[in-house]
């Protein structure tokens, strides 16, 4: 059997992600969350683990320096990567909301500005019903734009809804739900078929 090199996004899913593998007998025994180790081996060597930041996962996988990677849609969406995505994990579970202030005037003005981690995610939303905005690409504390004028609203995931709600922002408008999937270089699919199905038909076992 081939080895097969898996891109895991860092990141609150990735403690579930190890477990579900440990479920199909796959052990990185080095492996721990606060480890600045980037690349381990399974014990059985059949499996490489790249650790890396979730938004390059579709990147990694994509190029080909992996042939799997498990990562949320959140991220497959935004990176628009040309790959399989083969199953849904049923981890990380969370919902793209736009969000900010329960302003009725909000829906009357011309150009909305719009702060997002997510920015092919927000113009695509906003396509769809015609509606006219400008982006703000940020990195993270997203909800901290609406609050001090830098954005009208934001686009971002929501899991629990504590950080709207501490930040006194209501959801204006529900997007989609997302969670943790398995997606798979083209390439790869093509040239280790047997491995790469073999360890699908394991992670569908062990979700079933
Ligand atoms: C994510 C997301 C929200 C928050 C939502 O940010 O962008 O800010 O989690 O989770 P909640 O509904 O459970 O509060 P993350 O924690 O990844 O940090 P970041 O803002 O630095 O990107």
């Amino acid at each position: 059997m081939d080895t097969i090199t898996l891109a895991l996004a860092k990141g609150r899913t990735a403690k579930d992600s190890i477990a579900l593998l440990e479920k199909m007998d796959i052990f990185f025994k080095e492996f721990h969350e606060k480890s600045r180790k980037l690349v381990f081996h399974s014990t059985d060597k059949a499996v490489k683990l790249i650790f890396v930041k979730a938004v390059d996962v579709p990147t990694y996988v994509e190029k080909g320096a992996a042939d799997i990677g498990i990562v949320g849609r959140d991220n497959i969406l935004e990176a628009q990567a040309d790959v399989y995505e083969m199953l849904d994990l049923g981890i990380g579970k969370c919902r793209f909301v736009v969000a900010g202030y329960a302003d009725p005037d909000l829906k009357d003005k011309q150009k909305l500005m719009v702060a997002s981690k997510y920015p092919t995610v927000t113009r695509n939303h906003f396509q769809k019903d015609n509606r006219s905005i400008d982006t703000i690409k940020l990195n993270g504390s997203v909800e901290l734009a609406p609050l001090i004028g830098l954005a009208d609203c934001i686009v971002d995931i929501v899991e629990t809804g504590t950080t709207i709600d501490e930040n006194g922002l209501t959801i204006l408008e529900e997007i989609e739900t997302i969670s943790t999937r398995l997606i798979v270089n083209k390439a790869s699919f093509a040239t280790k078929t047997a491995t790469i199905q073999d360890f699908i038909n394991r992670l569908k076992e062990t979700l079933e």
